[in-house]
């Protein structure tokens, strides 16, 4: 065993001052969170109740397997948007009989369950989970469909959605829909479209036209239930599968479908791990509040990894990168950690030849990002530095394994692609609330606009207003600043949530079960021409 040591003292005055960063930054973060949770507010939440029914994640605390950890995604999402923090929809990974499944549950207490640019985003998301890591779907829906004053933005893309679920059944990934109310014109295709479909007596509603539009469509006189009810859907239209006669029942009728998928995982769980010598508590006074003061990565993978036990690759090459494997939770994993921020030359061909290793071992990669990005200057670009750090982005972009990335501190540049960024289509990517992600540092942004003006200016012979350019300069830092903070990106769906550093072992933990749900196999070659 290659044991991890630790200079962090907790009694130190900088560990303070983190710590104090950290928690406050997690005490903004739960009230955003708790935004999500309240859904559509008490008002709509009281008349939902009224109505006999249980809320979305009322719903999916009863799916899943009695005392098992659900895995929520993009919580934030839509937050800095003009729609509710969550986007009227819960997504997430939970245990149904023993099976990890995708979980998505419309929040009916939010603009009637209606799907916006947002939920849209989200739910393509919950998909691609579904689908990378063969995870069975269940859907929970409820919902009044396309929010009507956002469809531009919406129909023409959510034809996604359904085609989704078709695809993923072709894949053999089951998909399984619970209709507790409305789902009714493009949202019937969700019942219409899923493997297995349990509808609820007197409350299902799936038709593609209530009876006002049938009525203007044909004249007819319909209602509801002889439209889309449930009973008619299980006596006659053969739509439902199951026909459950409230929720509850509904909600064990899923479980027994899911306990009948014969369902297998492609690789065995693993047996149970050693925890962390070190405390993962002290997560929280690592990154100092300026992330332009370095840290040691190593401190953070001693409190996430198995028994802080890391075996370093190359640790006197490329210094600012940490590279080296572990196990977390009992799964193989190669770790690719910035230390001092820059990647040089070196540390991107580390980064490459890394990559290459563990794709020939299949062995998932996790990615920490703290990195300003590539170096840059005469020096740099005169020893190849396009073209090494062009070696790692390639690497990362064929790499086949499971890439995790996790923002624990700055994001910036191109470092943010070599490092797994949200494009490179990480399985899984995660931030803390100390993280930050953007072009470059706000200050360098609004300093090269300033540079760039000031040319501008010179080369049509003006003068340079340096008042005006000292208030460019503070509101584009300003600016920069908030586009750059982890509420901001996870509301955009540039990660799949924020989460507390403290939970970071947990978390990956049921990411890496999720996993090997699919076959863990590297690439043997197909990488694209390394620049050497
Ligand atoms: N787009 C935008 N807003 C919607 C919406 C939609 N598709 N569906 C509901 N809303 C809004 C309502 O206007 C209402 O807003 P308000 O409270 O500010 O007035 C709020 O969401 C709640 O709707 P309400 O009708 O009071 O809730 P309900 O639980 O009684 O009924 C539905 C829910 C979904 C059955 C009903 O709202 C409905 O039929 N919506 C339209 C469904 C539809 O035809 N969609 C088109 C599909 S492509």
């Amino acid at each position: 065993m290659t044991r991890l040591g630790t200079t962090v003292d907790p009694r130190a005055p900088e560990y303070a001052q983190a710590r104090t960063a950290a928690l406050e930054r997690l005490t903004a973060l739960g009230a955003e969170l708790a935004k999500a949770l309240a859904g559509g507010g008490e008002k709509y939440t009281a008349r939902h109740r009224g109505r006999g029914k249980l809320l979305a994640r009322e719903r999916i605390e009863l799916l899943v397997d009695p005392d098992t950890p659900f895995l929520e995604l993009s919580p934030l999402a839509a937050w800095g948007s003009d729609y509710p923090v969550g986007a009227s929809l819960v997504t997430g990974i939970g245990t149904v009989e023993g099976v990890e499944c995708l979980i998505t549950a419309n929040d009916p207490t939010v603009r009637g369950g209606a799907s916006n640019p947002w939920t849209l985003k989200k739910a393509l998301r919950a998909n691609d989970i579904a689908r990378e890591n063969r995870l069975p779907c269940i859907s929970l829906v409820e919902s009044g469909g396309a929010d009507l004053p956002s469809q531009k933005e919406i129909f023409i893309p959510g034809g996604a959605l359904f085609r989704d679920i078709t695809r993923l059944s072709a894949e053999g990934v089951p998909t399984i829909a619970v209709v507790f109310g409305n789902s009714t014109a493009g949202g019937a295709y969700v019942p219409g479209m899923s493997d297995h479909t349990v509808m609820i007596k007197d409350r299902s509603k799936v038709f593609l036209g209530g009876p006002p539009l049938v009525k203007m469509a044909t004249g007819e006189e319909s209602d509801d239930e002889s439209l889309g009810g449930a009973d008619m859907h299980a006596r006659t239209s053969g739509l439902a599968d199951h026909y459950a006669l409230d929720e509850h029942d509904a909600i064990r009728q899923a479980r027994r479908i899911v306990a009948r998928l014969n369902h297998r995982k492609a690789h065995p769980d693993p047996p149970k791990a050693r925890d962390p010598l070190h405390d993962p508590e002290e997560l929280l006074g690592i990154v100092p509040p300026d992330l332009k003061t370095p840290f040691d990565p190593r401190e953070v993978v001693a409190r996430i990894v198995d028994g802080s036990d890391f075996d370093e690759f190359k640790p006197l090459y490329g210094t600012s990168l940490v590279t080296g494997w572990a196990t977390l939770h009992g799964y193989p994993v190669g770790i690719l950690a910035n230390a001092q921020g820059v990647l040089f030359s070196a540390e991107s061909q580390k980064a490459a030849q890394f990559i290459q290793l563990a794709n020939q071992r299949d062995i998932p990669l996790l990615f920490l990002h703290n990195t300003t990005g590539y170096m840059v200057g005469k020096e740099y670009e005169q020893g190849g530095i396009i073209k090494h750090g062009a070696m790692m982005i390639n690497a990362v972009s064929n790499s086949r394994v499971p890439h995790l990335s996790v923002l624990i501190g700055a994001s910036y540049g191109a470092g943010h692609y070599g490092m797994c960024g949200r494009a490179y289509e990480p399985r899984f990517l995660f931030a803390w609330p100390s993280a930050k992600s953007a072009v470059m540092g706000p200050q360098q942004l609004a300093g090269v606009l300033s540079i760039v003006s000031r040319q501008s200016a010179a080369a049509k012979g003006q003068p340079y207003d340096e008042e005006a350019d000292a208030g460019m300069r503070a509101f584009v830092e300003a600016q920069i600043e908030s586009e750059s903070l982890p509420l901001f990106l996870s509301g955009r769906l540039y990660d799949d949530g924020v989460i507390d550093p403290r939970d970071t072992r947990t978390v990956l933990g049921l990411c890496l079960s999720a996993v090997h749900n699919a076959p863990v196999e590297g690439a043997r070659g197909g990488f694209g021409i390394f620049r050497m």
